[in-house]
């Protein structure tokens, strides 16, 4: 019995042969096992090849295939000569697809603060010390952040006034600053929403009908940058504040902030202890930053404040805004 390896199949190579084929585990080709006497010896089945070549180089007898033609095409001609499969064809034609962040509306915004808002920016005045202040804030806020995994940041007070709105705006402006960062910055208080003002720019959307689904991010959030897009609230409501208990407000925001791929969210709260607002958003929250009035807050108010948290979110920091002595805000961590 005789191997005899060879591609193609046995009938077209050796269309005289009669007997059994099976696969070669060695060379993948076909291997006739036949039953050819000692006529059919090597030296004949060269003869026989070189004569198949020349047809085939002739023209004649096409359907039959030289090892060589059938040696396998390397990748690289391969990926050269393959034409593209039909559904990356149709893949190719379609714009590529946008990011939500870059689909947000950007509006201008002057962060060299030279337009006057109610609040200062502390962005115009970069070497400050409240400018620095911030920046440090910023930097150990980030390490705290990063080392746990988390991003939303609630800001709030004990009482009105404390400066709440004026740390959220100048932490935001200098989150912002960190390249290739983004940080979105929320206006969760209903009963005085003042984000926009504070930003010098007009209110836009209905925060109460962001949470609950009636308004789009893409049609309530806007971009001051690149790296900051912002959440303003134009219908006061002490009513719509209730939302911030419901469910439904987390799986909201937990998509919102999962669409635009946000670093930092900052929710801008109102006092907690004269609404039950910021209590209620707890949970929803990673950390919170108080802020204490260097002119008014008291200790125990402060204390009150702490007790109200514990347990519940990890207090990131105090800031101590309006700090008389200094002429400069400080900051605790
Ligand atoms: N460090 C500061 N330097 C100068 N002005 C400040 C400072 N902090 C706050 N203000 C001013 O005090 C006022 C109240 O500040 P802000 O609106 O930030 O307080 P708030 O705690 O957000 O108040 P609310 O509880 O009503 O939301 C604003 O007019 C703001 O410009
Ligand atoms: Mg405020």
């Amino acid at each position: 019995m005789k191997h005899v390896s060879f591609s193609g199949t046995a009938s077209s190579l050796l269309p005289g042969l009669s007997g059994t084929s099976t696969v070669d585990p060695l060379c993948e080709g076909y291997v006739a096992e036949t039953n050819v006497g000692q006529d059919m010896m090597q030296e004949g089945f060269k003869k026989f090849r070189r004569r198949a070549r020349r047809a085939a180089s002739s023209d004649e007898g096409a359907a039959i295939i030289s090892d060589d033609e059938l040696r396998p095409l390397d990748e690289t001609q391969v990926e050269i000569a393959a034409p593209l499969p039909r559904k990356q064809q149709v893949q190719s034609r379609l714009p590529m697809r946008v990011e939500p962040w870059h689909q947000l509306p950007q509006i201008p915004f002057d962060f060299k603060g030279e337009q006057r808002t109610r609040l200062p920016l502390v962005s115009a005045f970069r070497r400050s010390p409240t400018a620095r202040a911030f920046d440090l804030l910023r930097t150990r806020m980030l390490h705290s952040l990063k080392a746990h995994g988390w991003k939303r940041v609630a800001v709030t007070s004990a009482t009105s006034g404390a400066g709440t709105t004026f740390c959220a705006v100048n932490l935001a402006l200098s989150l912002a600053r960190v390249p290739g960062s983004r940080t979105i910055l929320m206006d969760l208080n209903f009963h005085t929403p003042s984000l926009a003002q504070a930003l010098g720019i007009a209110p836009h959307g209905d925060m109460a009908r962001l949470l609950t689904e009636e308004e789009l991010p893409s049609q309530h959030l806007q971009r001051l940058s690149e790296t900051l897009a912002v959440a303003t609230n134009r219908n006061p409501d002490s009513d719509a504040s209730d939302l911030l208990h419901d469910s439904r407000t987390a799986d909201v925001l937990a998509l919102l902030i999962e669409e635009m791929a946000a670093d930092t969210v900052i929710f801008d709260l109102p006092p907690l202890l004269e609404h039950d607002d910021a209590t209620a958003f707890l949970p929803q929250v990673d950390g919170v930053l108080l802020i204490s009035d260097g002119e008014k807050t008291t200790a125990a108010q402060l204390a009150a404040c702490e007790k109200m948290l514990a347990g519940h979110a990890p207090l990131l920091g105090v800031v101590l805004n309006r700090a008389q002595q200094t002429d400069r805000s400080q900051v605790t961590a």
